[in-house]
Order: structure tokens, then C-alpha cells, then sequence
């Protein structure tokens, strides 16, 4: 857990996604880092050590949601991310804030338990597979499954003291059957053979209804109230060995793991290096002093202060304190300003950083450097169809200082540009490529001025079309 990242190991991790912005990056990095860093201090001082929440401001389509989203793989903690224009100021119809703190624990239980299961994995396969080789060759009451002498390495077809009357000899006949399917399942030659498995019943659906209808709001969860109190349902289910292997594993990893102390586990790492990411968090200011709707706007801003500024929240798995829940927000701010936002909630956001206009060059990097950059995302799409797609460079040039042309003269929706522009530079080759002869594409400069350049100077057209 304490390997964590240091901040400029974050910074080249989001490098690879998002192209610029090195003053956000750095904010959240260190951000980040002083979770790992606080987590060292003596218990007197940790306690006093209030996270500095942090407001992304920025153009649209500049990168706030990716970094948030980028982010949430890299924290060595429990992440959500939310957005702010979900929720609705209590005593309206909708989700309150508290469900905030409410899915992050829910997040940090389902961490905590991954990787608990994760830890007895070599355990419940051990499991699985004798559950597997009992559903396989099924035969009388010798073949009862006993999760016991599994464990142990034993061979759980030993026939059991009211049994001795066996055949020895079959007992040994099947003992051999055994083996030889215990081998053919190990090679993975009895994958796709059906077979049927007993499985507990995870809930009947009955009270997912409560869960639709806000029940979850009480902060208690009927479901998990009932299956305490009802024995566990068993359903008999057919099923592939492959599939079978994967729920049984599921199934048999759950038992082995102490679930109260998961829960304990998860609650202490919600508290302590949670991370909550407010989006769009300036739909919820309000210019002035507004009625109407703005009402509940401020309503919702009022809601969440207390959670930011540290309160209990009571959930399903007990009460979680939110004192040192780093929060992150971020905002277009375009009609609004940060300071449109209630004063106390703004103090509560002292970090201020600013990401910047994407330029003709960012957007050229953009089009080319990232892992999940477009023009690998097109090439890799139409590869499926048998076509090695490539871009010259002056063509991403060319596409690049369209993109910033349109966003001038039009809206400015920074990088979604891109995605609109290549859509349309791409559209006819993607509707033919099926059919198409020419196996090897390549996007020229002209090409893209051939499909565009119209487009792009027709201020009119474009505003529709790009
Ligand atoms: N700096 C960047 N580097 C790489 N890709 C980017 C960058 N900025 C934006 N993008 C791409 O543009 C798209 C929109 O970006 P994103 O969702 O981060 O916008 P945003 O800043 O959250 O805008 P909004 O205020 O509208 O929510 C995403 O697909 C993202 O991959
Ligand atoms: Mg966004």
C-alpha cells in the first residue's frame, strides 16, 4: 500500500492521457501525494491535517473530466467521481449529496473485498476445482463435496465411514475418472462442456425495488438485513466449466474472507484517503441573487458544504466521519464565476488551479500521443476490417489547425473538436470500408482539405456540421 506513486510519477502517468495542463496535474499530484505523506504523521498531528481541496477551472473540453478520470486508476484509493448537477437539495425528489459519501464507501468495501479475494484466490481455486470435479462425476454419497479435506490437499473421495461397504475396486476406478478429468481441467480441454452447479442465491430481486425507491436513503440496506435473517436460497444453475470455474472462484473466495473486518478495513480507507471528485460543479452556482430554480442550486451547495467541511454521514456500514475526504472539483465556470459560488463553500476549495485554451499544437499531440489517442482509436477500428489506416503528419497538422480554426470562429468546445472533425474526415471510409478493394489508406494533407476545407470556412456550415 505505502509504494505509492511520488508526484512526478503521477504527473508522467497522466502525460499519457492527457497532453498539457502540467499545472492541474501537478496540483492533483501533490494532492495526492500529501494523503501518502499525512498517512506517516503521528496520530495527534494526522488529525489536524485537513486535505486542500481543489477547484479545476477551465474551458470546456480541455481536460478536467480526463484527468479526473485518469486519476481515479492511479490513486491507490477509494475514488468517485460524481456530478454535481445529479443531485437535488434534500427534501426534493432525487439523490441528496450524502449519497456521495454513501457510494465511496460502497467503493472502498468493494476495493477492500477484491482485494481480500484476491489474496485467497490460490485457495478458493483449490476449492472451485473440487466442486467442479464433484459436478463432473457426480456418483452417490462418496462424492460429497468437503470443502475441508480440499483444503488440505486430501482427496475428498476417500469413501466416508458408512461407506466401507464399497466396492474397492470401483472406488478405484472412479478415484481414476477423477484424476484424469482433474488433469483435462487443468489443460482447459473441458472448457466449453456443460455442467450443472449448485450456487448461493445472491438476493432475490424482489428488494432491489426498495433500492429504486430511495430506500438506500435510510442508510440501511433491507436486502443485506433479510439475508442475514433468511438462510441463503441455493439455485442449481448449467453452466460451462469455464463460466461454472469463475462464479465458484467468486463464490468460494467470498467464504474464505472475514467480511465484518473488510468492512472496517474500507470505512477507515474512505475516511482517511478518500477521494471525491465533484464535476461540473459550476451548474450550481447561481449569477446573483435568483429565484426559482437557483433556489435549489444553492440548496445543493449548502448540502454539500458540511460534507466537505467534514461531517458524519451515517451509511449501511456505519457512520463514516468526512473530515479527511480530499475533494476535487471542477468547472467550466464560463457563465458563473468561482466566486458566484456560496463563500463558504469557495473557502472550502483553496487550491485554485486553472487549465488553459488548447492550441493548435496541443491539439496536434493530442490527435497523435496519447494511449488512447484518436487517430489509434480509428486506425485500430478499421484494422478489424482488414485496412491499415494511416495519417500523414502535415494531415494532423492540417486537422489540428482546423480544430482551432472552428473553435475560433465557432463555439469553443476545445478538444471535442477533434472528435467531430475526424468523424466527418473519416465518414466515407468508414461506410465503405467493408466493401473496400484498397487495403492500405493513407490521410494526406489534400485529403483532409479535399473533405473539409469547405466545411471549416463556411463559418454557417461548420457551426452545424463540425
Ligand atoms: N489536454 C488533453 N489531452 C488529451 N485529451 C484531451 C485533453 N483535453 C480534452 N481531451 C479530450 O477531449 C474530450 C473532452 O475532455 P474532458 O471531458 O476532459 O473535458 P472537460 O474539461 O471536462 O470539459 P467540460 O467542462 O465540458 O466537462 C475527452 O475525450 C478527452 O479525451
Ligand atoms: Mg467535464
Amino acid at each position: 500500500m505505502d509504494q505509492e506513486l511520488t508526484p512526478r510519477q503521477i504527473v508522467a502517468e497522466l502525460d499519457r492521457y492527457v497532453v498539457g495542463q502540467h499545472e492541474a496535474k501537478r496540483a492533483v499530484a501533490i494532492a495526492l501525494r500529501n494523503r501518502y505523506r499525512r498517512r506517516r504523521l503521528p496520530p495527534e498531528l494526522r488529525d489536524e491535517v485537513a486535505p486542500k481541496n481543489i477547484l479545476m477551472i477551465g474551458p470546456t473540453g480541455v481536460g478536467k473530466t480526463e484527468i479526473a478520470r485518469r486519476l481515479s486508476r492511479l490513486a491507490n484509493a477509494p475514488f468517485i467521481k460524481v456530478e454535481a448537477t445529479k443531485f437535488t437539495e434534500v427534501g426534493y425528489v432525487g439523490r441528496d449529496v450524502e449519497s456521495i459519501i454513501r457510494d465511496l464507501v460502497e467503493t472502498a468495501v468493494r476495493m477492500v473485498k477484491l482485494a481480500r479475494m484476491e489474496k485467497v484466490r490460490d485457495r478458493a481455486e483449490r476449492l472451485a476445482e473440487e466442486r467442479l470435479l464433484a459436478a463432473l462425476c457426480p456418483s452417490g454419497q462418496a462424492q460429497a463435496y468437503n470443502p475441508f479435506s480440499a483444503l488440505l490437499g486430501m482427496s475428498s473421495d476417500r469413501p466416508m465411514a458408512d461407506t466401507d461397504t464399497h466396492d474397492d475396486a470401483s472406488a478405484e476406478r472412479r478415484k481414476q475418472t477423477r484424476e484424469t478429468l482433474r488433469e483435462q481441467l487443468r489443460t482447459g480441454e473441458l472448457e466449453d462442456r456443460f455442467i450443472e452447479i449448485e450456487l448461493e442465491d445472491d438476493g432475490s430481486p424482489m428488494f432491489d425495488v426498495f433500492h429504486a425507491s430511495g430506500m438506500e436513503e435510510m442508510g440501511v440496506n433491507l436486502k443485506d438485513l433479510f439475508s442475514q435473517i433468511l438462510p441463503r436460497r441455493k439455485r442449481k444453475r448449467k453452466l460451462t466449466v469455464a463460466q461454472a470455474r469463475r462464479q465458484l472462484i467468486q463464490e468460494e473466495s467470498q467464504k474464505l474472507i472475514d467480511h465484518e473486518d473488510a468492512v472496517s478495513e474500507a470505512i477507515f480507507l474512505a475516511e482517511q484517503s478518500g477521494i471525491v471528485f465533484i464535476d461540473e460543479i459550476d451548474k450550481i452556482a447561481a449569477k446573483g441573487q435568483g429565484v426559482g430554480p437557483d433556489v435549489s442550486r444553492e440548496g445543493v451547495q449548502r448540502d454539500i458544504l458540511p460534507i466537505v467541511e467534514g461531517s458524519t454521514i451515517n451509511t449501511k456500514y456505519g457512520p463514516v466521519r468526512t473530515d479527511h475526504i480530499l475533494f476535487i472539483a471542477a468547472g467550466a465556470f464560463h457563465v458563473v464565476k468561482p466566486s458566484d459560488l456560496i463563500p463558504e463553500l469557495q473557502g472550502r476549495f483553496p487550491i485554485r488551479v486553472e487549465l488553459e485554451s488548447l492550441t493548435k499544437d496541443d491539439f496536434y499531440r493530442i490527435l497523435l500521443e496519447p494511449h488512447n489517442a484518436l487517430v489509434k482509436q480509428y486506425a485500430a477500428l478499421l484494422a478489424t476490417e482488414g485496412i491499415a489506416l494511416e495519417f500523414a503528419d502535415d494531415a494532423i497538422r492540417a486537422l489540428a489547425a482546423m480544430a482551432e480554426q472552428v473553435n475560433t470562429h465557432a463555439e469553443n468546445i476545445g478538444a471535442r473538436r477533434l472528435h467531430t472533425i475526424m468523424e466527418k474526415l473519416l465518414g466515407d471510409i468508414s461506410f465503405n470500408a467493408p466493401d473496400a478493394t484498397e487495403k492500405c489508406v493513407v490521410i494526406t494533407e489534400a485529403y483532409v482539405h479535399e473533405k473539409l476545407r469547405s466545411l471549416v470556412q463556411d463559418q454557417d456550415l461548420s457551426r452545424y456540421i463540425l
